[in-house]
Parts: C-alpha cells; sequence; structure tokens
C-alpha cells in the first residue's frame, strides 16, 4: 500500500534521557524529555511499520499500536536495543544516552562528607556506534545534539559511528531541543546535501525525517 510504505518493516525508536544511579536516592540525567523519540514512534507507526520504542523515563504517555520497552540506564537502554537490532529494519536513536556512569553504585545512601565529594565516572558503551559496526541491513538515523559547530560534529558523527543518517539538533536555539514542543534540525547523509527543517512541531519534524528514510530506503 502507499500510504503505508513500511508495512512489514521493524522500526525501533529509543527516547527520552537515561539515569545513572549513584546511590538508591540519587543519579545524573539530562534535560529530555522523550517528545522528540515518541513523535518519530508514532509517526513510524502512522506509515504501517511494527514499531518497538525503548524508552527512558518520561512523563508521557505510551502510544498505542506499539511495544514500549522501559528502561533507566545507557546499559538498559544498550540491552534492550541489542535485543531487537538484529530483526530491526530501521533504528532511530533520538535519546539522550549517559556518556559516563558513576564506576560504582551505592547501595545505601552515600553520607554527607566533610569537604569535597567526588564520584568516579565510566564511559558508557556508544549504542549507536556499536550497531554501527555491527549493522548488516538496518537504516541507522542517529542524532547529534550540538551546542556549537553543529554541522561539523554532525558529520563527524556520520562518519564515525557508521550512520545512515544524522539528525544535528542546535539544542541552543530557543525553538529547539530538549523538552520543547518544537524542533529544528538539519538532516546529514552521506550521498544526499544537507536537508533544513525549520521551526515545527516535533510531530511535523518526526512525519518528515520517516519521510526522509522511507524515500533513501527505496533507492
Ligand atoms: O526528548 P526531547 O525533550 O524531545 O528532546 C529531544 C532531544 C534533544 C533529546 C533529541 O532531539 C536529541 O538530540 N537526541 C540525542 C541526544 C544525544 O544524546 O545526542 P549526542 O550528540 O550526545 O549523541 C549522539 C547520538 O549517539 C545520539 O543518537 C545518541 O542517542 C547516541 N548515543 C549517545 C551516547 C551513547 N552512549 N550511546 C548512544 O547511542
Amino acid at each position: 500500500q502507499t500510504d503505508l510504505p513500511l508495512s512489514g518493516k521493524k522500526v525501533v525508536v529509543t527516547a527520552g534521557g537515561t539515569k545513572e544511579r549513584i546511590d538508591p536516592v540519587r543519579y545524573i540525567t539530562n534535560d529530555s524529555s522523550g517528545k522528540m523519540g515518541y513523535q518519530l514512534a508514532m509517526a513510524a507507526r502512522d506509515k504501517g511499520a511494527k514499531v518497538v520504542l525503548i524508552s527512558a523515563s518520561t512523563q508521557l504517555k505510551h502510544p498505542f499500536g506499539m511495544e514500549v520497552v522501559a528502561v533507566e540506564s545507557a546499559q538498559q537502554m544498550s540491552d534492550a536495543v541489542f535485543k531487537e537490532f538484529e530483526s530491526a529494519d530501521i533504528v532511530i536513536m533520538a535519546a539522550a544516552v549517559s556518556d559516563y556512569t558513576p564506576e560504582t553504585q551505592a547501595t545505601q545512601k552515600i553520607k554527607k562528607k566533610e569537604n569535597q565529594m567526588v564520584i568516579s565516572l565510566a564511559k558508557t558503551q556508544d549504542i549507536l556506534a556499536t550497531m554501527g559496526q555491527q549493522k548488516s541491513h538496518q537504516f541507522l538515523v542517529g542524532f547529534a545534539a550540538e551546542t556549537h559547530d553543529v554541522a561539523e560534529y554532525a558529520m563527524g558523527k556520520l562518519e564515525k559511528k557508521n550512520a545512515d543518517m544524522i539528525v544535528a539538533n542546535d539544542v541552543s536555539k530557543p525553538h529547539a531541543g530538549f523538552n520543547k514542543e518544537t524542533n529544528e534540525v538539519t538532516l546529514f547523509s552521506k550521498d544526499t546535501p544537507p536537508i533544513e527543517l525549520s521551526v515545527r512541531s516535533k510531530r511535523d519534524i518526526a512525519d518528515s525525517i520517516i519521510q526522509e528514510v522511507i524515500q533513501k530506503l527505496s533507492k
């Protein structure tokens, strides 16, 4: 069916910000609301895809017509993504995954120290880059949330992470990025000039990203 071009395709979307536990009551996280990822999941669903939405904690309601997998940490997100990866046709990494996690997780609440307190952080796995190394047939879409030199960093991520598309998100712009209703992005792919999507609702941005992916897959 022409109006359901993703029918028969499995699309995995990640959304929200991961939480990295320091102790039972404290964690490191970021400002992601999950809105961008949820809109992408719904846009893919509405094009006929079987969608698995892997969601870090958000305030959003689970969308209907898809499987939602709730995760907390970067490690849990990685485990959930790789469970689906082999059978996925398209993976879209809209989640804000922590690059670092506390080296050790205290099982009891850490008590106040006399003076300074130091938390040692270990690097997390780069899920997108690992998929980039392992991919066979999968189409990989990553994001690049940047505050400066956006195009340069986005093109760097396209190359280094071996993604098929990077959605460059200049999060310093007033109507774009974390926890906003709207977004403004540029799509970078290896074989086509960048596509600029000016300020519009996250749903409209999501529709345009999905449309572009469909077009690339049909070639
Ligand atoms: O959730 P909202 O409030 O709607 O906000 C949307 C958003 C700003 C979170 C979203 O549009 C966005 O830009 N998401 C990516 C945020 C991010 O982590 O960007 P990054 O440039 O640090 O990471 C680059 C890419 O690698 C991303 O696709 C990210 O999911 C992925 N990554 C990052 C770290 C890691 N350990 N593993 C990863 O796979």
